[in-house]
């Protein structure tokens, strides 16, 4: 990941840097939308715990560059459930100042580019988490497709977003916006550089969210 144009986002968004029980408890908490201290217990990260009680948790999301890949990875280790990656049918370019134009360009557009997911059996989904860079102040646009598509009634959405300083810039109102009648939890930030040594601060988070850590 290239570095040299994070200096461009500062002076417009001015930037804070970012346990889980078991994954049952950690389900069953969100789905009651419990802020209460679970008991903790051994977490397993097993492909048969995934499936059987992970079923209810769908990770969605986008990265050009990597750092949000890592941070749905280090949830989806302590959540299970789907992970699913958002892309743009027609590929962002590689090139870092060529993205930052194109993406400039899209959202001044208001673009709804073509995305590369359907959502299926949604009604077995409780809890989204949406992962995301932080663009321009806010999600990339094929957030702005997919969700306006899927707006997510009555599920549990939890944003985690990574960037350079901006946090979660206006993203978080975006997405209050685009899914006006989902229940909007606390969300994760952190800088794409410190993406690798979140997972204790990713913990924290889980865990603030109504669970206790137990790794
Ligand atoms: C097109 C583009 C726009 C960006 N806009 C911002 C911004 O407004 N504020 C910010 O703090 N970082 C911004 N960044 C930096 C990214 O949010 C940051 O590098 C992020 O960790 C990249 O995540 P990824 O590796 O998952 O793509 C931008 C990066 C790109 C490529």
């Amino acid at each position: 990941m290239k570095n040299e144009n994070f200096g461009l986002f500062e002076p417009l968004f001015p930037g804070k840097d970012g346990n889980s029980t078991s994954r049952r408890a950690f389900l069953k908490a969100i789905a009651l939308g419990a802020a209460v201290a679970a008991v903790p217990s051994v977490f397993s990260s097993s492909a048969v715990a995934a499936q059987a009680e992970g079923g209810n948790v769908l990770i969605i999301y986008f990265s050009h560059s990597g750092n949000t890949r890592r941070l749905a990875g280090y949830i989806h280790e302590r959540t299970g459930g789907r992970m699913v990656e958002l892309k743009r049918v027609r590929p962002y370019p590689e090139d870092y100042d060529a993205v930052v134009d194109e993406a400039k360009k899209e959202q001044e557009a208001d673009a709804r580019p073509e995305i590369s997911i359907t959502l299926s059996d949604l009604d077995q989904v409780d809890t989204v988490f949406i992962g995301y860079p932080n663009w321009w102040g806010t999600l990339p646009m094929p957030f702005f497709t997919l969700l306006e598509r899927y707006p997510l009634a009555g599920k549990t959405v939890i944003p985690f977003c990574t960037h350079e300083g901006s946090r979660f810039g206006r993203s978080e109102r975006d997405l209050r916006r685009l899914c006006p009648q989902a229940r909007l939890l606390k969300g994760f930030e952190v800088r794409g550089s410190r993406v690798s040594g979140a997972e204790k601060a990713v913990d924290e988070w889980l865990t603030g969210l109504g669970l206790t850590a137990a790794r």
